[in-house]
């Protein structure tokens, strides 16, 4: 397939060819294919790198994400949740990916860059909001695909205004890393504290630069994803009064005040958190993968320096793989075990998302947190179609809710 002006494309959904090229990860460049996403993000990112450096920096980056580090996250999630819904009024409507946007946000700043009050902290946030506000719409992340669109005249463009507040993120966290490293890191538990006491087999640490950029990353990746995810599964839960029934029903199976981890095992939850992800592909496919050299995919040989677009929407939406692919049934997954590669929300091979385990707990614990205490109810019914903002897909109009006392709350 030709796309214009990005050359050709083979697009792939088929899982065998799928697993074919995760088995084969080596044969391929895929930082060099998110070329595009330098100007936000820096070129110390671990998005754009490939080879040695970016096993390198995998090491390095996945020990917060993982283990026992995420139990210490969870308690933090549920307080920032319980917080932020406190704010809903009886009758009063939202939007829920704003709101997820907000949570996911705080979850990032407190968990990840480690801030939770003081100047710093209140003047990187609407910075960081303004900063990543700036890939919501088509106009705006236009900037980011035309090269000419990319003048820095200061205030007076765009593209001048986003450099601005890049630059003074960075010398935010210059600021913070600084404060960090002359603490020692003593008794700090966020990502960023246990990112600058990592070693890699050289015993080398991450430069400044690094950090900076990868932090950046990190918000990124992380931050409109879970929130957008989210909101999709706020409107399938209400579109379907039966899920909802469920889920409240393995909530209450916990009794009251359950550790934060235990929500994180309940097989139904976790079911509906993969089933959104399975509809609703944040990304419509994973980073491009460039052969090195000649190569045979699926029983066809290709030349050195085709790429290769893996597509989640066509692999979850395959009838033999998932039957009735347009309804929502989190069933499926407590029916079926699916391989990795045939559910690829998170990616795959060497370039699985960093963050998976850290955005299913924040799924799982959010949903949680708000469907045990609130009665919450779609303001209308119609179907929501997605939309493309910047480099997600999102669900139109951002799913508009409203908080209702539980007796008139039938939103089926
Ligand atoms: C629902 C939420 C999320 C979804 C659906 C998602 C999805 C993805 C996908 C599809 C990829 C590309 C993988 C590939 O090409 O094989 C990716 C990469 C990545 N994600 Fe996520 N992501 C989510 C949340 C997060 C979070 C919370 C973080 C960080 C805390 C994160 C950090 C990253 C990073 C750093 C990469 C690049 C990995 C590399 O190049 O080695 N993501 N993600």
């Amino acid at each position: 397939m030709q796309l214009s002006g990005l050359g050709s494309y083979v697009i792939i959904g088929n899982p065998k060819a799928i697993q074919e090229i995760f088995t084969q990860d080596s044969k391929f460049d895929i930082g060099c294919g998110n070329k595009l996403a330098e100007s936000l993000i820096g070129r110390n990112s671990i998005m754009l790198m490939d080879g040695y450096r970016h096993q390198r920096e995998r090491k390095l980056l996945m020990p917060p994400f993982h283990g026992e580090k995420l139990q210490a996250y969870a308690e933090q999630i549920c307080l920032i949740t319980k917080q932020i819904a406190s704010q809903w009024q009886f009758g009063e409507s939202f939007v829920v990916r704003s709101v997820m946007q907000k949570i996911s946000l705080e979850v990032i700043v407190q968990i990840v860059f480690g801030l939770s009050e003081g100047e710093r902290y209140e003047q990187i946030k609407p910075l960081l909001t303004s900063w990543v506000d700036m890939t919501d719409s088509p106009l705006r992340s236009s900037m980011l695909f035309l090269p000419f669109l990319q003048q820095d005249r200061g205030k007076w463009t765009p593209w001048g205004r986003m450099k601005q507040r890049q630059r003074y993120l960075h010398q935010l966290l210059q600021a913070e890393i600084e404060e960090k490293r002359a603490m020692n890191n003593q008794g700090q538990f966020d990502v960023l504290s246990l990112m600058m006491t990592a070693r890699d087999e050289n015993g080398q640490a991450m430069t400044d630069e690094e950090l900076k950029d990868e932090l950046l990353t990190i918000l990124f990746a992380g931050h409109e994803t879970t929130a957008t995810t989210l909101a999709w599964a706020f409107y399938q839960i209400h579109q379907n009064s039966h899920v909802l029934k469920q889920l409240q029903q393995e909530f209450n199976s916990l009794g009251e005040n359950p550790q934060p981890m235990k929500i994180a095992q309940l097989p139904y939850l976790t079911a509906v958190c993969y089933e959104t992800l399975r509809m609703y592909p944040v990304l419509p496919g994973l980073f491009p993968r460039i052969s090195k050299s000649a190569i045979n995919i699926g029983g066809y040989q290709f030349d050195a320096h085709t790429t290769f677009m893996l597509s989640i929407y066509l692999l979850h939406y395959r009838e033999d793989l998932y039957p009735n692919p347009q309804e929502f049934k989190p069933e499926r997954f407590l029916e079926r075990q699916y391989s990795a590669s045939e559910y690829i929300p998170f990616g795959g091979g060497s370039r699985r998302c960093l963050g998976y385990a850290l955005a299913l707990l924040e799924m799982k614990l959010v949903l949680a947190t708000v469907l045990s205490n609130y009665q919450l109810a779609l303001v209308d019914n119609k179907p929501i179609r997605v939309q493309r903002r910047g480099f997600t897909l999102a669900p139109e109009g951002g799913v508009k809710m409203v908080r209702c006392e539980s007796n008139n709350c039938e939103s089926d």
